[in-house]
């Protein structure tokens, strides 16, 4: 890949473990970031251990929609060569973001479906994208007043799953409006990060049984770095296998119907 691959949400614990593994594979790349005092740690702690890493910062917060803008009007057509949605939160409160939607799905999804759509002129046409989704999406439904949830609607766990589902579905309905892009799906499973505190998040018997399933922010990335160099797209990336998106996501006129809703509501 020519160019530098965007990597959005760098400072996490699988953002900063993506950033350094392109780095030793000898990717350039952009760490597109909310925080830049936390991206400059990060940015040294990886030059520390990789002195030649070839590594920049630019801001970038998932709640605004004028700053996505920015961050895609910073980027020099050419310049980048794939984009890794790996950004993403799990609100404990019901937060309205000064655009108006609420806060788990302006990061996990309003933001990400702009930043794509207007990064797409300055990818190549057959640029990567991996989106980061999660197992808890396949328990959700999704219709077009999903995206909006009322405060009575709201869970923490509930609407992140659903912010997931629709990212899926936005993914799906990209692919079928630009064959040539190489667009998967990665699923980390579940990774103990600065999102998901197990000590705060299961009580003491969850812990018990979960943690043989955790994993460690660099296995739990290893899925989307695969999904970053695949030869094709549309597959779901989780531990180590990698399939076709599963069967259950597949509803094009659903896709086409939340798509259409999130310009509506996004104003494009
Ligand atoms: N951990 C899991 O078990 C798990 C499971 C399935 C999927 N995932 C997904 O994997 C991805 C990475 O998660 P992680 O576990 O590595 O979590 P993390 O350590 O909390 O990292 C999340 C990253 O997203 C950034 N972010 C949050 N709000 C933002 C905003 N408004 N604008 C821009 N960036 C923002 C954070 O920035 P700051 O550093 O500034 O906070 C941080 O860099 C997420 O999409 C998550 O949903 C995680």
């Amino acid at each position: 890949m020519s160019g530098r691959i965007i990597v959005t949400g760098a400072t996490g614990s699988m953002g900063a473990e993506a950033v350094e593994a392109l780095a030793v594979q000898g990717h350039a790349v952009l760490m597109a970031c909310r925080n830049r005092v936390k991206a400059e740690a990060v940015r040294n702690s990886i030059l520390q251990r990789q002195p030649h890493a070839d590594l920049e910062i630019r801001s970038l917060d998932l709640s605004s929609l004028a700053s996505v803008r920015a961050f895609a009007d910073s980027i020099e057509a050419g310049s980048v060569s794939a984009l890794f949605n790996n950004a993403g939160v799990i609100s404990k409160g019901y937060i309205i973001t000064g655009d108006g939607f609420e806060n788990t799905f302006s990061v996990n999804y309003f933001g990400p479906w702009l930043l794509t759509q207007l990064l797409l002129p300055k990818l190549p046409p057959d640029a990567s994208i991996v989106n980061m989704v999660s197992l808890t999406c396949r328990f959700v439904p999704l219709a077009e007043q999903t995206l909006q949830p009322a405060k009575n609607d709201f869970s923490q766990l509930g609407t992140y799953a659903r912010a997931k589902r629709a990212l899926v579905s936005f993914s799906l309905e990209l692919a079928r409006r630009h064959p040539a892009l190489r667009i998967n799906l990665a699923d980390p499973g579940i990774v103990a990060s600065d999102m998901i505190d197990l000590g705060h998040w299961f009580d003491p018997l969850a812990d018990a049984l979960f943690k043989p399933l955790v994993k460690t922010p660099k296995a739990g990335v290893q899925p989307a770095l695969r999904a970053l160099a695949a030869a094709e797209g549309l597959h779901y990336y989780v531990g180590k296998k990698c399939r076709p998106v599963p069967r259950r996501y597949l509803d094009p006129a659903l896709d086409a119907r939340i798509w259409a809703e999130t310009q509506r509501l996004i104003a494009v």
